[in-house]
């Protein structure tokens, strides 16, 4: 935005001040909604306005952000009027219903659910892998899905190096990727059985606590879930790799927030484990934790609240001269979600990207 001011000199000068943005939250009560709150104040992103919306259940509550309570307003037509951006993460059908609504009133959309991933109009994007990608959007970017995030940032710079060949890869996922009401689910079931009562199940199919599942999204008729699924075509996508051969199995442990994943990547040279541990030790987003000696390696408790994908456990797969293993841990609810969303509104913004709507509405 430029104003114009009156110099010392008695000289009209015009100053340009840093833009800023009114900004909507679309599912914000959800385990991804509240640490988007918490995000855009943490890092300061510039708001002019935010609005909370979700659906009719929580209409009339309120949540703090920076000192005062904000009322979360029920999400309507005339929810996206003057808004300039919006973070959704509500579910895909929610996704379906209003992001539509979201572009038609000039907002852009940064959409957690898997409503438009795959549409080629939208852009996937983790900004370590793809940032230039946002520049193609239309209204609406989508977020990949959380363990898609976390495997890319660790995997990228390796690949950047020398082309995966294949990627093999088992996941251990925390109760969040199911929502909040999932992780209290799980606590109350934990709670249940310690006092030797029968846990109840709502949100999951089966007790999570004291116990692990193969991640129940509907199966395919080759047998792989739709997480899987999304693991194998998003990450082509992201990666700008269309025939990468990537498998996956995808389990749901009673872990309460950060995701666990096992990773074979094979190449078609040999790579060292120390020239990738040399690589992802300068990688963005990545931390290294190893500590063989003392076969201290990242843990799901330590990645909570991290902004960084721990990875570790690096070593030459004895079964094949061109492949490695690894193993990260990064929180599913932060960089597996609400931060990756904000850290794509950062380089909207940081690229002027976002059109505020009042300049649309006057053009
Ligand atoms: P609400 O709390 O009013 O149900 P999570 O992924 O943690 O379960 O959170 C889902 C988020 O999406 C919540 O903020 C929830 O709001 C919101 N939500 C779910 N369904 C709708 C809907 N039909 N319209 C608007 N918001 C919705």
């Amino acid at each position: 935005m430029a104003i114009v001011t009156v110099s010392e000199e008695n000289h009209l000068e015009e100053v340009n001040l840093p833009k800023s943005y009114r900004v909507a939250i679309l599912g914000a009560t959800g385990a991804v909604g509240t640490e988007l709150l918490q995000l855009l104040d943490q890092r300061q992103f510039p708001l002019a306005d935010l609005k909370l919306l979700a659906s009719a259940r929580s209409a009339g509550q309120t949540l703090e952000f920076q000192g005062s309570r904000l009322t979360i307003e029920e999400v309507s037509e005339k929810s996206f009027d003057g808004v300039d951006l919006v973070l959704a993460s509500a579910g895909g059908s929610t996704s379906k219903q209003w992001l539509p609504k979201v572009v038609a009133a000039g907002a852009v959309a940064i959409d957690n659910s898997s409503a438009f991933r795959m549409d080629p109009q939208v852009p996937l994007v983790v900004p370590e892998v793809n940032p230039e990608a946002a520049a193609t959007h239309q209204g609406i970017i989508a977020n990949p899905n959380c363990t898609t995030i976390l495997m890319a940032v660790a995997v990228w710079p390796l690949h950047q190096v020398q082309p995966v060949q294949r990627l093999v890869a088992a996941t251990y996922q925390s109760a969040s990727g199911a929502g909040a009401r999932a992780m209290e689910e799980m606590k109350a079931q934990a709670r249940a059985i310690l006092q030797g009562e029968t846990p109840k199940t709502e949100i999951f199919p089966y007790p999570l606590a004291f116990n692990l599942f193969p991640h129940n999204t509907p199966i395919n008729e080759q047998g792989y879930c739709e997480e899987e699924m999304k693991m194998v075509k998003e990450t082509r996508k992201i990666f700008g790799a269309p025939d990468l051969r990537i498998t996956a199995t995808c389990v749901r442990v009673p872990v309460l927030r950060a995701h666990s994943e096992a990773i074979n990547l094979e190449f078609s040279e040999v790579f060292s484990p120390s020239r990738a541990r040399e690589i992802l030790s300068q990688a963005p987003g990545v931390r290294l934790v190893e500590d063989w000696q003392a076969n201290y390696f990242p843990m799901p408790l330590e990645a909570s609240g991290l902004d960084e994908v721990l990875v570790g456990r690096i070593r030459q797969d004895i079964s094949h001269p061109c492949a490695l293993e690894l193993w990260l841990c990064g929180d599913q609810i932060r960089k597996g979600a609400a931060l990756n969303a904000v850290q794509i509104a950062e380089l909207l913004v940081a690229k002027d990207l976002i059109k505020p709507a009042a300049a649309l509405v006057a053009s």
